[in-house]
């Protein structure tokens, strides 16, 4: 099974000034790609919207989700709204009292899809995980739009972290073996190992942040997504830039 993730688009709405940056096209641009990749599956892991979540936008990137013929899944990040998502992109069926959770399993692998759009989630939420991992198999995977551990990056840890982190280590400490997390949020591209859990940070369509900076700085402008490959007993994860 392969999945292509894509993280952080930030398209704008049609008039909106996105910092010198053709979102719009860095959007379609990596589409081709996924298209040519061909996985079995697209995830695009939150901040589909640029800054404020806005109706036209889910619909622009939807009408061209829906030509490529492929699979995808959705959560939000902290620029999208999970109602307005869920309902725009017809995820309804997956809304849960303002949220956009669920569960998928493929072969021997369980995959969670979680909401932290506002950096933090309800209870009925932390008790649906602690509820999948209690039932998930050996192999399982979680895609969640904030890392769940500080990473090392100043300027995100300090200023943009998950408020929760304590609460929700705590839940994944509980899994009986390795919990890998697929993460956006911080447009870096980076892997932490922390406990029992691998968070793989996957950099943004739009432009990658300075690790090192203690203030927002651009790093750079070059676009990636992540390849995962899932086999029996083993995940091999890459990511690209174009
Ligand atoms: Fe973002």
């Amino acid at each position: 099974m392969k999945i292509i993730q894509i993280t952080d688009l930030h398209v704008g709405r049609a008039d909106e000034a996105t910092m010198n940056v053709d979102v719009r096209s860095n959007f379609l641009n990596i589409l081709e790609k996924v298209k040519a990749a061909n996985p079995d599956l697209l995830v695009i892991s939150g901040d589909l919207c640029f800054d404020r979540p806005h109706v036209t936008i889910y619909e622009w990137i939807k009408s061209h989700l829906d030509t490529i013929e492929i699979p995808y899944l959705v959560i939000p990040g902290n620029h999208d709204e999970s109602t307005m998502l869920a309902k725009s992109l017809d995820l309804n069926g997956l809304l849960k009292n303002e949220e956009v959770y669920y569960l998928k399993k493929w072969d021997n692998w369980t995959c969670l899809f979680l909401d932290s759009a506002v950096g933090k989630m309800s209870d009925e939420q932390y008790t649906f995980i602690e509820n999948a991992l209690s039932n998930a198999t050996k192999n399982c995977m979680v895609f969640i739009h904030h890392p769940t551990a500080k990473v090392g990056v100043p300027f995100m840890d300090n200023k943009h972290a998950f408020k929760e982190m304590e609460k929700i280590q705590g839940v994944f400490s509980k899994f009986d073996g390795n919990l890998n997390i697929f993460c956006g949020h911080f447009h870096v591209d980076r892997i932490v190992q922390f406990q029992n859990q691998n968070i793989f940070i996957t950099p943004s369509c739009y432009v990658q942040i300075d690790a090192t900076s203690n203030n927002f700085k651009v790093d750079h402008y070059r676009i990636g997504y992540r390849e995962i490959e899932l086999l029996e007993d083993r995940l091999l994860t890459s990511v690209y830039y174009l």
